[in-house]
């Protein structure tokens, strides 16, 4: 047995759901034959445990690995800090570095607190929110993590919740007494939040959103959010986990002309090392020294030391500017191989964040086959493509080289019938369905 299948079959035995986050699981990309496990990644390659090499041109560790693996800088940085200690019984003065670049980069903040993951970020952001206005209801737009202020939409039953976050998801385990607190409206429908607005006068602590996701903004609509919220007394929160380093350096807010009251970040800030940072108005941040939050790891000084060393390179490198470029030439490759193999694909989302899809009635298998044949040629890729720094143009041809050769094999198969029969491990499970 192949030392991935042997780890694969440990870890269904003692780890539930196989892996500790969906984007990771075997079973999005192509079961039974997605390597699951890496030894080693740098660059842009990734190692599996049965020391294949694979040219990554897939989710980029879902976004957090801006710079592509083992930056020298940032790891170099990393090095000097566990040589001289990461952790010990006082504080990291580099949370205070962070603290006062994140508030340079973004001249509106004023206060700014961390912790390492986006999702708990976001729990700590609602937290804040709910202490600085004394009310419960959170108006919200697409994904924000897995915690119970956010899943508690789910306790409604409503099938239509689908619509706006993943699929699926259920509340098991979240009280009931949640129920009613954490209200959905989608991205660019204004009179949706409005409704909410209406519905419940003075009760809305917040609306946390991304500022933009796989579409742009309609004109005047985040303008219009952050009017419906500061008439009804609400904090505006963006959520830049996933927006946020990708068209700039910062928030993406920056380019579409709103402010927040909070903004949180996590993931590409910091190249992998966990990290998270939750940024806002005094007046509304202080709130957390009057209820109460606090964790022993949210003290380490890596993530910190990776945070300055990611941001500080990507605004001298204009990493995001590679970022544009590389995706761009990335959706030219699906769209240019589809035009000339005669396959129905969409192509849709920001350059950095790009995503395509099959379209017909074998779409899932088709991009399980796809995933699968990619694989034998030597790459990671799925439907989505995130960017990276360390992604070059020659990377990206020689990814176009082996999309068409997949493609032409796609096209003349599914011609003849289903792909199921020329699926090595069956057919994926759809991943992520957003909001916005
Ligand atoms: C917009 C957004 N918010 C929050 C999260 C949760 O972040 P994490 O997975 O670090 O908990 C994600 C993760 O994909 C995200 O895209």
């Amino acid at each position: 047995m192949s030392l991935t299948n042997d780890y694969l079959e440990r870890g269904k035995r003692r780890i539930p759901g196989l892996t500790q986050l969906l984007s990771k699981r075997p079973d999005q990309f192509a079961p039974g034959l997605w390597p699951t496990y890496f030894s080693k990644a740098r660059g842009t390659e990734v190692w599996d445990l049965d020391g294949r090499r694979y040219i990554d041109m897939s989710i980029s560790g879902i976004g957090a690995n801006i710079l592509g693996y083992c930056d020298p800088e940032v790891d170099a940085a990393v090095m000097q800090c566990v040589q001289s200690g990461n952790s010990s019984s006082l504080n990291a003065p580099e949370d205070v570095e962070l603290a006062e670049l994140l508030c340079e980069l973004h001249p509106w903040a004023e206060k700014v607190r961390f912790t390492r993951t986006g999702g708990e970020a976001l729990t700590v952001a609602v937290r804040v929110v709910r202490a600085a206005t004394g009310r419960d209801r959170i108006a919200f737009c697409g994904y924000h993590g897995w915690h119970d202020w956010y899943l508690a939409a789910n306790l409604t039953g409503d099938e239509s919740l689908t619509e706006h976050l993943l699929p699926g998801l259920s509340p098991l385990g979240v009280p009931k007494g949640l129920h009613g607190t954490a209200l959905p409206f989608r991205y660019n429908k204004l009179e949706e939040l409005r409704a909410i607005f209406d519905r419940y006068p003075g009760e809305i602590a917040a609306v946390v959103m991304e500022p933009l996701r796989n579409e742009m903004p309609e004109p005047g609509f985040l303008k219009q959010v952050k009017a419906l919220a500061k008439a009804a007394g609400a904090v505006l929160v963006f959520d830049e986990v996933s927006a946020g380093f990708r068209l700039n350096t910062g928030g993406s807010h920056k380019l579409l002309g709103v402010e927040p009251d909070v903004a949180v970040f996590a993931k590409a800030m910091s190249n992998g090392y966990p990290m998270a940072a939750i940024i806002g108005l005094a007046g509304v941040m202080d709130a957390v020294e009057r209820t109460f939050i606090s964790s022993t790891y949210w003290t380490d000084r890596i993530g910190p030391v990776a945070a300055l060393a990611t941001i500080r390179k990507h605004q001298r490198d204009n990493v995001s500017a590679h970022l544009g470029q590389i995706g761009k030439a990335v959706q030219t490759v699906w769209a240019d191989a589809a035009a000339s193999t005669g396959l129905d694909i969409h192509v849709y989302g920001i350059h950095p964040m790009s995503h395509f899809g099959f379209d017909g009635p074998d779409a899932q298998a088709m991009m399980t086959f796809y995933v699968q044949e990619m694989l034998k040629h030597g790459f990671l890729a799925s439907n989505r493509f995130y960017a990276n720094f360390a992604q070059q143009q020659e990377h990206v041809d020689q990814f176009g080289q082996a999309t068409r050769a997949v493609f032409e094999k796609l096209a003349t198969l599914s011609r003849q019938g289903p792909l199921g029969p020329h699926l090595t491990g069956g057919v994926s499970r759809p991943g992520f369905h957003r909001l916005n």
